[in-house]
């Protein structure tokens, strides 16, 4: 009897203990569902199970295989019996961990120990971390509570679950390197050398968001290779360079995807436009004037009126001066020609009221229409209106231009549904390398068009406001997709995930993300990065040359 009681006791207290802990732990802060690993060959103290009418429970051992994240709640908390000083089923456990808790680190564990034994806690650390698990504490046979301290030089430290929470969310990553590149297009990030100081430095607006993550969390930037000023990298590049774990997060936004065993993707930390921009209308050549102006309404008008008049010339000279009809002169009468033009004319039939009249209505006309004609004219030639501007897509396939799209673009081209839009250019599209792809759309060459996105755009725009007429143009009619989702990538189960889209929900709600834009855009007109010459000088007045008159 008195065994039995001995026996007994210990376990009772850890029961009791656990209920209190469980409501602590709740208390700071929610969880929807217990997970309960338990391995199946310890089975032998078949613990109280009172916690169990609180919350939903998942009763797992280590053969379990489910992909929780995919499938379930993500608020769980995690309750792992440790099967006491047995290293092989231990594992087990933390396999069964890894397997079933894919993409969903952030779920806190709470080891309760069997048996005490010093040594184990190293091991428990040792394990947790790599595995990335870092909200990790443990409950000892004797009531006491630790909590890992991840990346720190001690690994455990013990709390009261009185007086402190259990977990604490990690603010300290221990100056923990961040394995990066930057893809260095602008205003995304930007590698300079100041040409005074001869100091690197590095802007844009997603090398803000990261350098401002490495402050907070005590991380460290670190480049996976050297970096050169100007070496361009494709956001398709750094999103496989993440997803095979060569980098551990880019400095560089790509579009989003579900989260898979492949890698995660952070909440979207912008949205854009996709779009094609193309080169604005010019102005229509001088020659091209005289054809605007003697449109085909003027000349009906015109031939309308010789016909009338003419046609009433010849009626007057049969009817009231008894002539004959003379048929040369209801086909060509110069008299109407010059009248109609404003030009002095003659009048012939001036005897009767009615010739008179139509004289001083063939003269009124005269003067109207020269007037009109002269007038046009001369607003046409000193300032031309612009030609046909490109502005759907249809008029963008049959229009001259080359349409230029980055390499990096085909991918997430390729996977782009529902846009009919696309289908009718998509033969047209040249696809070429990235450093030519930034290259040729620096030149503004009018007889091409690019793909551009919302924040390229900016750039583009700042620059053409030096431009006495900008060159290119972003139109309505020309948008592929209005709302592309673009965010971080990282790998599975990264452990910068939660702490990084946290400070994204910051940066938006603070309007951080509209000024670090605006700010990349001034640092770069300060560095002299965005080119002020204008390649298309408009000439105000220049002389009128012979190929101004010939219009075809
Ligand atoms: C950052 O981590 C280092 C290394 O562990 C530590 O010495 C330092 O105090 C930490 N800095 C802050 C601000 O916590
Ligand atoms: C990146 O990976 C995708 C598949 O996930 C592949 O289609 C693409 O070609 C890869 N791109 C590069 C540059 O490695
Ligand atoms: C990761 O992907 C990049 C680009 O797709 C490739 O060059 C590199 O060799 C890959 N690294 C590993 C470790 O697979
Ligand atoms: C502009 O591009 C066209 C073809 O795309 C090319 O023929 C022409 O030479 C280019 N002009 C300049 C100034 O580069």
């Amino acid at each position: 009897m008195w065994q039995l009681l001995v026996l007994l006791l210990p376990l009772a207290n850890t029961e009791s203990e656990l209920n209190g802990i469980l409501d602590t732990i709740y208390a700071d802060q929610p969880f929807e569902t217990l997970l309960v690993l338990r391995h199946s060959q310890s089975q032998a103290e078949e613990p109280d199970e009172r916690w169990a009418r609180a919350w939903p429970v998942l009763s797992f051992d280590e053969q379990m295989d489910c992909y929780l994240s995919g499938s379930y709640n993500n608020e769980m908390l995690g309750l792992v019996w440790q099967s006491g000083g047995n290293n092989e089923m231990n594992m087990e456990l933390w396999q069964a961990l890894d397997r079933n808790l894919q993409n969903m680190r952030h779920v806190r564990l709470l080891l309760v120990m069997s048996t005490e034994e010093g040594q184990q806690h190293q091991q428990i650390a040792d394990t947790a971390e790599p595995l990335r698990f870092l909200q990790v504490a443990v409950l000892t046979s004797q009531g006491t509570v630790y909590r890992l301290q991840p990346f720190a030089q001690q690994n455990w430290v013990e709390i009261d679950p009185r007086r402190e929470p259990i977990f604490a969310r990690i603010r300290n990553y221990q100056r923990k390197a961040i394995i990066t590149l930057p893809d260095q297009f602008a205003p995304r990030s930007l590698v300079y050398e100041d040409t005074h100081t001869q100091e690197r430095g590095m802007t844009g607006y997603v090398a803000k968001l990261v350098m401002e993550f490495a402050r907070i969390y005590n991380l460290t930037i670190q480049w996976q290779r050297p970096i050169v000023p100007g070496e361009h990298m494709s956001l398709i590049l750094l999103r496989n360079l993440t997803l095979n774990g060569t980098i551990s997060l880019p400095i560089s936004l790509c579009g989003y995807e579900v989260p898979s065993e492949s890698g995660v993707f952070s909440v979207p930390y912008d949205l854009e436009k996709w779009f094609i921009m193309v080169p604005c209308a010019d102005e229509i050549s001088t020659a091209d004037v005289y054809g605007f102006v003697c449109g085909k309404k003027f000349l009906g008008i015109v031939a309308g009126f010789y016909c009338i008049f003419s046609l009433l010339d010849t009626c007057f000279g049969y009817l009231l001066l008894q002539r004959g009809i003379s048929w040369s002169t209801l086909a060509f009468n110069e008299r109407i020609i010059s009248g109609m033009i404003g030009q002095s004319f003659k009048m012939s039939a001036h005897n009767t009221i009615s010739s008179r009249v139509t004289h001083s209505q063939l003269f009124l006309l005269g003067l109207v229409l020269s007037t009109l004609f002269a007038a046009h004219l001369k607003t046409l030639l000193t300032k031309r209106p612009p030609d046909q501007q490109i502005s759907n897509f249809q008029q963008l396939r049959d229009a001259p231009v080359d349409i230029y799209f980055d390499e990096a673009e085909h991918f997430y081209l390729d996977g782009f549904r529902g846009a009919r839009t696309v289908e009718l250019i998509r033969s047209k599209i040249r696809y070429v390398s990235t450093a030519d792809f930034q290259y040729l759309r620096s030149t503004l060459n009018k007889s091409q068009a690019f793909s551009a996105l919302t924040a390229e755009w900016l750039i583009i725009a700042k620059r053409q406001q030096y431009f006495q007429r900008p060159a290119f143009c972003s139109l309505p009619g020309l948008i592929f997709a209005s709302k592309i989702i673009l965010s971080l990538p990282m790998q599975a189960n990264s452990i910068f995930e939660r702490p990084i889209n946290r400070l994204i929900l910051y940066v938006h709600s603070s309007g951080l993300l509209e000024y670090w834009k605006q700010q990349t855009l001034y640092e770069m007109v300060a560095l002299g990065l965005i080119p002020q010459e204008d390649p298309y000088p408009y000439a105000a007045f220049r002389e009128f040359k012979v190929a101004d008159l010939t219009w075809e």
